[in-house]
């Protein structure tokens, strides 16, 4: 029988895109048949033997050419910009369930799933912008995405708080004013796959708020109070708004984290 943590160690270590893509969707197959063995297997690599591909060149975020949406170029460099977010979330989906081990099946399980999403979103973003005459790794792309993971390897508290429960979450407030965009230039393909992305993404940001909070019923710590000395510890500058209570409260935030993170902002 295949093993998990061996599938995500070969994801994580092996560059090529089309190839990991494939492992991720049949270890979801091989999981949804009862095929996949959960037994941990050990050492744990460490996490800076992640492995990216070449292309696309990473530049820090200030070196990234501004584009509106409203030019072809603009629509081109959004969705290669949303391409790369949801090629580095297959490799933040791996590296959660396989970094912390003695969790419940359920946790790896459901990690499982957000990889396998995640290199599904990604194929139909690469097929939008192959649609536009552009490919994935043609443009440059934000460096500092990984980051977040490297800071957050040590706690699976730590790395919850900023990867769903920030930077995913980010993703529930900014989307839906793009869908809105798209949707007055009449372009409905971009509005039917960026709807399609937000629908997964507050699944995504559920169970990140899922996990997050059985851990510190474990743990017996309060959630929210976990949650804002997370945030102070680990977030670089202000939380930034504004913030979609309505779809953050689906995605499992109390009306406390989010009063706190608008008092912040
Ligand atoms: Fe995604
Ligand atoms: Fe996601």
């Amino acid at each position: 029988m295949e093993n998990i943590f061996t599938i995500a160690e070969f994801c994580l270590h092996h560059t090529e895109f089309e190839q990991k893509i494939e492992n991720t969707h049949k270890a979801k197959k091989l999981d949804d048949g009862g095929q996949l063995s959960f037994d941990s297997i050990e050492p744990i690599q460490p996490i800076c033997h992640t492995k990216f591909p070449d292309s696309p060149q990473l530049l820090s975020p200030r070196d990234m050419p501004k584009r509106k949406v409203n030019s072809p170029v603009g629509k081109i460099a959004f969705f290669h910009a949303l391409a790369h977010i949801e090629f580095v979330a297959i490799y933040l989906a791996w590296d959660i369930l396989y970094r912390f081990r003695g969790l419940p099946k359920q946790f790896y399980q459901d990690w499982l799933q957000v990889a396998d999403e995640e290199a599904q979103h990604f194929t139909l973003i690469r097929k939008h912008l192959l649609e536009m005459g552009a490919d994935y790794g043609e443009l440059p792309a934000h460096r500092g995405l990984w980051d977040h993971a490297e800071e957050t390897g040590n706690d699976v508290l730590d790395r919850l708080a900023i990867v769903p429960r920030c930077m995913e979450a980010r993703g529930l407030d900014i989307t839906p004013q793009m869908i809105e965009k798209f949707r007055i230039q009449g372009d409905v393909k971009s509005v039917d796959l960026l709807t399609r992305i937000l629908n997964d993404e507050i699944g995504h940001v559920k169970i990140g708020s899922y996990w997050f909070k059985t851990i510190c019923q474990q743990r017996g710590l309060n959630q929210e109070d976990k949650y804002i000395e997370l945030i102070k510890k680990l977030y670089v500058g202000k939380p930034k708004g504004p913030f979609n209570r309505e779809l953050r409260i689906i995605a499992g935030f109390t009306n406390a984290e989010i009063d706190w993170l608008e008092e912040s902002a």
